[in-house]
């Protein structure tokens, strides 16, 4: 099948019509039937299937070993998010797997297709978890730890989904089967549109982290606590906000973002006792951390004006990546010259490449967006990325 008609197939899965788009979230029900669909569309290719440790599915095209060139990205979404994002990875590298067989193509190394866990930290706020404890790029206790909104961890959730808590963490065996990495990825800008080109190599991805800023205050009584008495977390938040784009604005380069805010308890007539906000922020080179530094004060001024408290903990953050140059220039030449692009989004390919030679093609979105149900691909655009990246496999695997 097709890339784009695997798309079709998995289009009812996980739609969210609250938020629109999708919310596809590590080991729920829209993300385990996701994972069952493609176990059973490895299944009919004849591909070999097996649940890492880590919760990461690899679908083996004839017997595991090393050296293999792997290929895949990621299933889950970020909240209410678009139908490419991920899965067009996955969709591109099965229909890639059929391309070559149709041909008679058998792979000379070993050959897998991968689908990473909670890849957008959409559940358990890390993102890339899946590639992170594959690498061991995150400690295995931290992870075990980490909770969803409703207070589950990580290990919970991952025990209910049949793995061992135990076991999750760096697996050295699996990692030093990966000879070459590569992954397809819808893009998430307008490069490509403004280029002209349905397919780009991957580049560059920047520095990027998460924060949180939990403001600590006075719960109380909207109508009877006069606004001189209010120790309100909901101000100096506010004041956060505000200063996370002034200060990103002033930033040569900078992305800042604050997405997620939660105050609790959360009524109309409450003052909240305290109010949650994720900062998501992404610079060139090694500025991010100065970013947040500079955020992380202007928040604590905010917060003591208003009698509150205010805890940093950082979250996530991952270094600029530059992807293989012997791979990008291989990735170039077999398809002919396509632009290189950088980009501000983080990948599973980008922590792997701390650890293997990996490699990046973008597929042209005509909506330039992305983390939003506008995402889109056009279906030709998106089985000429799959043919193309039957191509590169090929000549990876020969
Ligand atoms: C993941 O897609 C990210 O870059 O946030
Ligand atoms: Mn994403
Ligand atoms: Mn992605
Ligand atoms: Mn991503």
């Amino acid at each position: 099948m097709t890339a784009s008609s695997l798309l079709e197939e998995i289009s009812d899965v996980g739609r969210d019509p609250k938020r629109g788009g999708y919310s596809r979230h590590a080991f729920d029900a829209a993300e385990i039937e996701l994972r069952a669909w493609f176990v059973e569309r490895a299944g009919r290719l004849g591909l070999g299937v097996e649940t890492d440790r880590n919760g990461n599915i690899w679908a083996w095209w004839g017997t595991p070993g090393p050296d293999a060139v792997v290929t895949g990205s990621h299933l889950d979404s970020v909240p209410g998010g678009g139908a490419f994002d991920g899965p067009l990875g996955v969709a591109s590298a099965l229909d890639a797997v059929e391309i070559l067989q149709n041909k008679g193509f058998r792979p000379a190394k070993p050959f897998a297709v991968v689908v990473f866990a909670e890849e957008e930290g959409g559940r358990f706020g890390v993102p890339c978890l899946g590639s992170r404890l594959l690498t061991g790029t995150i400690d295995a206790d931290k992870a075990r730890g980490l909770r969803d909104p409703d207070g589950v961890t990580f290990a919970e959730a991952a025990a209910k989904s049949g793995l061992d808590p135990e076991r999750v963490g760096r697996d050295s065996e699996r990692l030093g089967l990966i000879g070459r990495f590569l992954e397809l990825h819808v893009e998430q800008g307008r490069g490509l549109i403004d280029l002209g080109s349905p397919i780009a190599v991957g580049n560059t991805v920047i520095a990027h982290g998460r924060w949180r800023f939990s403001f600590q205050g006075q719960g109380n009584h909207a109508g009877a606590t006069l606004i001189g008495d209010r120790r309100d977390p909901m101000i100096p938040a506010a004041e956060t906000v505000l200063a996370v784009r002034k200060l990103a604005k002033a930033t040569s380069d900078a992305r800042a973002t604050v997405g997620r805010l939660v105050p609790v308890p959360g009524g109309t007539n409450v003052i909240a006792s305290t109010v949650d906000l994720w900062l998501d922020a992404r610079v060139p080179g090694t500025a991010t951390p100065e970013l947040v530094a500079e955020i992380a004060k202007l928040a604590e001024e905010a917060a003591g004006q208003e009698g509150c408290r205010v805890e940093v903990t950082r979250e996530s953050y991952s270094d600029d990546v530059i992807f293989d140059d012997a791979l990008r220039r291989d990735l170039g030449t077999w398809l002919g010259g396509p632009p290189e692009l950088p980009t501000g989004a983080g990948h599973d390919a980008a922590i792997l490449a701390g650890f293997v030679p990996s490699g990046m093609l973008y597929v042209r979105n005509p909506t330039g967006i992305s983390h939003s149900p506008e995402e889109f691909s056009e279906a030709d655009d998106v089985d000429h990325g799959a043919r193309a990246l039957a191509d590169i496999l090929e000549k990876l695997s020969t």
